[in-house]
């Protein structure tokens, strides 16, 4: 589906809704803060991971700060969204809808178009066309491209914080903290330390975690109750919230051992760039409030009550690096459940890409260019790398020898091969094999046959339940297993010496190519399409419902030998 243009109300389904009614929701803001003792957070408690029926799916990968090009762990990012989105496709799914975009305001902005001499909205406007390019050139199906800049976001912002004042949610304080501009974070003392920059031979004071330099900063600023919500945010990790589970155990810890309130503005005599607090425009609204915002943005929000669903609230998979979890985990939900909005069925964390074991990161500069990379080793091969090499739970380390070595191994010299070879030693035959398979006439399995026709028959599943536990790097792992297994049988019960007496086996090869061809499809469209085409499997046969083990009789009819996965022209020291 094309992408909308930004500034437009992106939502096909929330652009009438919130033509007609957007305002009248809004309610006048209040400012007297009510006692904390009125606050009861509700409990949640329902199932994180089920989709609801009715609803589009609706997938988001985070918003990206535009001081600074992309890199490939941005692209890892929205291609794992963009594999969660085709397959809902694959498997039927009528309306899946994927949101992606930028993150336009706050400090680093601000800091980085002082730096480069540019106002900040013109560095917004000339950045995050990089972003944008970079989802077309990774073949993203994105729906929709949120910018924070745009009129509708500021709204949406606008009227959360109201709602948020309105229910007693946010008082002032004076705070003082350590923050970090790169992290766009308070870090309380406990969490900073002294450390010697080996490029200056300054001491700095940085934080623990990220190693990002903090300042001392001491203002009086809006806050907001996050310390009402450790016990429901402990219940809504019970339900799988947080995938993979790994990442849980440390948020379920933090969150135990309390939660404080929450600093949710800065000075504008600080922060100029960012939405204005209403009616307070000595205050800006945090850069996290307002980003986190976006995923409602484009739900067409503020919605009527109940409304929610039927615009696509709420998101059923936010996408995330290992860096934001804690803005995802807890402050996102409990902002959330403070307006009594339905929460995010899952948030999908994801491991780093490292270069030398180092994060590849903006503000380190340690980036490999993804669109040199897309067009040295091609958009295809790299989405098939990525997922197939980054982790959820831990770190990969990225090396253009392991892009290689994977396509060789796998797709060239894997599937490709077994594909070549298979039409190559048919002799024409293979339609006949093909009709002898679906009508049941073929030889008589050996145990080789049977062994591997369980696991085409288990693939599909297999595939399936990786994908719908949210583990695209499982499912392509079954994917390459029964490519490996497939040459294995091949070459075993070498039907090449006698094509009719083993055409068992040729059948069972073409199955292999015509099945994977259908699942290697979120993974790799372009080569799923190339694949099918191939092998002339119509295009109605190409949903996951097609991809079941001899539940095609109409393809093949005349398979040409090719090369579905050329050499790729490089060496790794080029
Ligand atoms: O945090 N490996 O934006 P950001 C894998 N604007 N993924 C990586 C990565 C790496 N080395 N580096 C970055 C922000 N990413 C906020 C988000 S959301 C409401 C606001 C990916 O530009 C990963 O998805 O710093 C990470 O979470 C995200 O980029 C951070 O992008
Ligand atoms: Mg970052």
């Amino acid at each position: 589906m094309a992408a909308l243009r930004a500034g437009t109300c992106a939502l096909p389904w929330a652009g009438r809704f919130m033509a007609s009614n957007r305002f009248s929701w809004k309610l006048a803001s209040c400012k007297t803060a009510l006692p904390a003792t009125t606050i009861r957070p509700r409990r949640f408690a329902t199932a994180a991971s089920e989709p609801t029926p009715g609803k589009p799916y609706y997938i988001t990968t985070p918003i990206f700060y535009v001081n600074a090009a992309p890199h490939v762990g941005h692209l890892y990012t929205m291609v794992i969204a963009d594999v969660l989105k085709r397959w809902r496709v694959l498997i039927g799914e009528t309306d899946a809808q994927l949101l992606t975009g930028t993150d336009e305001h706050g400090m680093k902005i601000q800091q980085a178009a002082l730096a480069e001499g540019m106002e900040a909205q013109a560095l917004c406007d000339r950045n995050y066309k990089k972003f944008e390019d970079l989802a077309k050139a990774a073949g993203i199906d994105y729906d929709y491209f949120i910018r924070t800049t745009e009129p509708a976001h500021k709204d949406a912002v606008q009227y959360f914080w109201e709602m948020l004042q309105h229910r007693g949610f946010i008082y002032t304080a004076k705070h003082e903290g350590w923050y970090s501009v790169s992290d766009e974070t308070f870090y309380p003392a406990a969490q900073v330390h002294k450390s010697l920059d080996p490029t200056t031979g300054h001491t700095r004071t940085v934080s623990m975690e990220t190693g990002k330099e903090v300042e001392w900063s001491s203002e009086t600023n809006y806050h907001f109750r996050l310390s009402a919500f450790q016990e429901p945010l402990l219940d809504l990790y019970k339900t799988g919230f947080i995938t993979p589970t790994a990442y849980a155990h440390n948020i379920v810890k933090s969150v135990s051992e309390g939660l404080q309130d929450l600093s949710i503005s800065r000075p504008a005599e600080r922060l100029t760039w960012g939405i204005p607090v209403p009616g307070d425009d000595t205050q800006t609204i945090y850069v996290w409030v307002d980003a986190l915002v976006n995923y409602l943005t484009k739900a067409g929000y503020p919605f009527a009550p109940g409304q929610g669903a039927r615009l696509g609230w709420p998101a059923d998979v936010h996408v995330v690096g290992k860096d934001i979890v804690r803005f995802h985990c807890v402050y996102w939900p409990a902002l959330l459940m403070a307006l009594d909005l339905p929460l995010p069925r899952n948030v999908l964390v994801h491991g780093h890409w490292t270069i030398n074991r180092e994060k590849m990161s903006k503000s380190t500069g340690n980036v490999v260019n993804p669109f040199f990379a897309l067009d040295r080793f091609g958009v295809d091969t790299m989405r098939f790398f990525l997922i197939l090499q980054g982790e959820l739970a831990g770190d990969a380390n990225y090396d253009n020898a392991y892009i290689i070595r994977d396509y060789d191994k796998t797709l060239r010299n894997g599937l490709g091969n077994l594909a070549s070879r298979a039409i190559g030693c048919a002799k024409g035959e293979v339609p006949t094999y093909i009709a002898n398979g679906a009508e049941g006439k073929l030889p008589s399995p050996t145990s080789a046959d049977t062994d591997y026709e369980t696991q085409l028959r288990e693939l599909p599943s297999k595939v399936a339940s990786h994908m719908n536990s949210l583990n695209p790097r499982a499912a392509l792992q079954e994917i390459r297993a029964i490519i490996e297994l497939g040459n294995k049988y091949f070459h075993n019960t070498s039907p090449w010496e006698n094509p009719t007496a083993r055409q068992r086996s040729i059948y069972n090869i073409a199955e292999t190519i015509r099945m994977t061809g259908i699942l290697l499809h979120p993974f790799m469209p372009t080569k799923s399409k190339e694949i099918l085409d191939m092998f002339q499997v119509n295009p109605q046969r190409r949903s996951f419902a097609s991809a079941e083990y001899g539940s095609d009789p109409t393809y093949g009819e005349s398979p040409k030998r090719r090369h579905l996965f050329p050499r790729l022209p490089f060496k790794d020291n080029e």
